[in-house]
């Protein structure tokens, strides 16, 4: 399935393209946005540019991770990740570029993500895993309303230690509800 073009009343969010690839390696170079997350600083151009063309070639929705542009206007804000991970089952991921946090951004993009992925894309489950530490993370999925389900504790070496892993769930009966 195809990745949708959404939008939102302050957003547009579309897949990522190769012209996107200098400012989603600026973003994704911060220490303070790549804290919590798999990447190594700095995250370098090239690696941008191979993504965006993947993205480019198949924007689609699969078992491979794939990249939502979040934009309001001309201004790029970050981005959404996503991919499959079993029948009607998803994981999606967040990042905003730090100057764009704070504004609820993520949440606007996440929830209109949400929407297509319960009812666009018939889903039944969408789920995300996240370092406990990360409260603004956790805080996000709270309000986009996913369930705490609980913790693999020390379940991956990171940066020099071993890191706890939170998980998070939303179905889509309580996504349903949830809109009520
Ligand atoms: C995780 C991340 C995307 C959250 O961004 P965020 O801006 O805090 O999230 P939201 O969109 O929910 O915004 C919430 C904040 O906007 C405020 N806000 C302002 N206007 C708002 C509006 N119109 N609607 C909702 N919230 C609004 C809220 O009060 C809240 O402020 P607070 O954080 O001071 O309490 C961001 O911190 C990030 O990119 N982190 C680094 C990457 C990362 O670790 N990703 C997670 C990997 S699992």
């Amino acid at each position: 399935m195809n990745l949708p073009a959404l939008s939102t009343p302050r957003l547009h969010l579309r897949p990522l393209a190769l012209a996107d690839a200098p400012a989603f390696a600026a973003y994704h170079t911060d220490p303070e946005v790549a804290r919590y997350q798999s990447w190594d600083v700095p995250y370098s151009l090239a690696k941008a540019e191979a993504l965006a063309r993947e993205s480019e070639a198949a924007p689609l929705l699969g078992e491979l991770w794939a990249t939502l542009m979040l934009l309001a206007g001309e201004t790029m804000l970050g981005n959404l990740s996503l991919h499959l991970t079993g029948h009607r089952t998803a994981e999606v991921g967040f990042t905003l570029a730090r100057e764009h946090w704070g504004k609820g951004y993520a949440l606007e993009g996440l929830n209109a993500l949400l929407d297509w992925l319960f009812t666009g894309a018939d889903l039944h489950r969408v789920h995300a895993s996240l370092d406990p530490r990360n409260e603004r993370s956790a805080a996000l999925l709270g309000r986009a309303g996913f369930r705490y389900e609980g913790c693999s504790v020390q379940a991956y070496w990171h940066r020099d230690e071993w890191t706890d892993d939170a998980h998070y769930a939303v179905l889509a009966s309580e996504w349903r509800e949830n809109k009520v």
